[in-house]
């Protein structure tokens, strides 16, 4: 161990941890009940990453491809399952035919979230049978559930491969597992809660990338599954992410987004120091990168250093994503979000008044168990006072295992799609009022690649994260241009590339 690795390991209470004592010969199935359970013990957080000898050749001339659902944070677990995949000696494809790892990283937060997924099992059936030595692992959100893991055991056993998010690192040892034996490999800890530094790992692009700043949460809102597939809520050590940040501003990167489940409660685990999500941003605003962002925020955490060191803006964006799930108070006390509509709003304008520009975007549900008229038409009050830019909007899923889910509910299916659709008519309504008011600026875009749609046509997005189409050489991709908007539409804007002298 260097210098630098002991010291890392004394500022944390850190020690080394012998994985063996983990490996699983019997199965033992996730809990729900367990995963809930939130322990006193120290948070260790393990520097000693490796693929284990013997492993590091395994994939040579195999192919593998990662089917990702859900958010962000499972994007992110992709890229590290596709480094210490690629770092055994896989490479990847995006042909499923081709490949001889599939892994599917799951999501569970609404019923059609595992529909697709199970679909997508059932469709790779004919494939195993066809291609035996093919492996097929289920990992992510869902395999925390106890429920779906017998499922899978139970109808669908072409799969090889079950493990969970709290196993990632083990993957070295679980695909030559699931290559050399003949049954099931199962490995889901309920609940752990260990940082695993340095792995591997494969980004996506080389223009933005994925930062972790936390994992897990401890929230408990009534209906969401998060905090028992996610476990409990626990900091990176800031050097850490610091030096992650640092690492990707020396490798060109542009864009950075701070990820965690509820990134404004960044580092109230942190025993020895006290140090939160403003102190972290008052950092990485000195750090040469042209974008951060971050996501999600909780509103109950915002507090007012992280609003003041967001004002000073810089490469800080100003926007926010404040999902407020309901407009109703006494729904959100239902759901046990713990602020109110009245605090919400007040929070906004505090916001709104220390960062004139924000942009706010949010997340709402509709349909809570017993949501009334009245409740739901607050909703629709509020979405129109805070002018959002966009949401996403969802219908309410129960979830087993959850609080919500065993409240009895008098709402009917079809009641809460015309309100899903009342809702999104505002909502859609907004972003093109809010778009129109773009048409003749001209905003700061960052190239991402060829749109969609046309690929003679660039796209990007401005600070706000609007995207924005419009005409230029391949060479601007991976650079900030500013573009005069031209023409509006729902969600999406249409503009010219000015040259800087034009920019006022
Ligand atoms: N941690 C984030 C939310 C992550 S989940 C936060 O609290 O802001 C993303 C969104 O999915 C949530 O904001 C919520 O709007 C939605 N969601 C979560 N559980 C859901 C459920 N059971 N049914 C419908 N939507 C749900
Ligand atoms: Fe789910 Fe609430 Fe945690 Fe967000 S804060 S992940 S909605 S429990
Ligand atoms: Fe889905 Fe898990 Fe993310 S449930 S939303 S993938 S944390």
């Amino acid at each position: 161990m260097n210098e630098e690795q002991r010291r890392r390991q004394e500022a944390g209470q850190r020690q080394e941890k012998d994985y063996s004592q983990y490996f699983q010969t019997t199965y033992e199935p996730p809990s729900l009940k367990q995963a809930k359970k939130r322990g006193k013990e120290d948070v260790e957080i393990h520097y000693d990453f490796d693929i284990p000898e013997g492993m590091k050749n395994i994939g040579e001339g195999r192919k593998f491809l990662i089917r990702t659902y859900g958010c962000q944070m499972n994007e992110h677990d992709s890229e590290n399952m596709a480094g210490i995949l690629m770092r055994m000696g896989f490479t990847s494809t995006v042909d499923t035919e081709e490949a001889d790892v599939i892994l599917i990283n799951t999501c569970a937060i609404r019923e059609n979230a595992e529909n697709k997924v199970f679909g997508e099992i059932g469709h790779l059936k004919q494939m195993k049978l066809d291609n035996p030595e093919k492996i097929i692992g289920v990992c992510g959100c869902m395999s925390q559930e106890e429920a779906v893991v017998n499922r899978i055991l139970s109808k669908h056993p072409h799969v090889d491969l079950i493990f969970g998010t709290h196993n990632i690192h083990r993957l070295p040892e679980l695909i030559q597992n699931a290559i050399f034996s003949k049954e099931m490999v199962i490995e889901v800890w309920s609940k752990e809660g260990d940082i695993i530094e340095n792995m591997p790992r494969a980004r996506k692009g080389k223009i933005q990338g994925w930062v972790n700043i936390m994992y897990g949460c401890d929230k408990f809102c009534t209906y969401c599954i998060v905090p028992y597939t996610r476990g409990k809520e626990r900091s990176r050590r800031p050097e850490d992410i610091i030096e992650e940040v640092r690492h990707l501003a020396r490798n060109g990167y542009k864009e950075i987004t701070l990820l965690g489940q509820n990134v404004n409660a960044y580092g109230k685990d942190l025993a020895d120091i006290d140090y939160g999500l403003g102190d972290l941003m008052e950092e990485i605003r000195k750090i040469d990168i042209p974008r951060v962002r971050f996501t999600t925020s909780h509103p109950r955490d915002f507090d007012d250093h992280l609003i003041s060191v967001l004002a000073e803006g810089g490469n800080l964006v100003e926007h926010i994503h404040l999902p407020v799930q309901s407009g109703s108070s006494d729904v959100l006390k239902l759901m046990s979000r713990k602020y109110t509509r009245e605090s919400y709003i007040e929070l906004a304008n505090k916001i709104k008044q220390a960062i004139p520009h924000a942009s706010f975007t949010t997340d709402i549900i509709v349909g809570f168990p017993n949501e009334t008229e009245e409740q739901f038409e607050e909703t629709l009050s509020l979405v129109k006072e805070m002018e959002y830019d966009s949401a996403f909007t969802y219908i309410y899923s129960p979830r087993d295992g959850t609080p919500a889910a065993k409240m009895e509910d008098n709402v009917p299916h079809e009641v809460k799609k015309q309100r899903l659709a009342r809702l999104n008519a505002i909502v859609n309504e907004l972003s093109a009022e809010k778009n129109k008011a773009c048409e003749g600026q001209v905003v700061e875009v960052l190239v991402e690649g060829e749109s969609k749609k046309n690929p003679d046509i660039l796209s990007g997005r401005t600070r706000t994260n609007r995207l924005v189409n419009f005409a230029a050489p391949k060479s601007a991709v991976g650079t900030l241009v500013h573009v005069e908007i031209t023409e509006a539409k729902t969600w999406s804007l249409n503009g010219r590339v000015v040259e800087p002298a034009e920019v006022k």
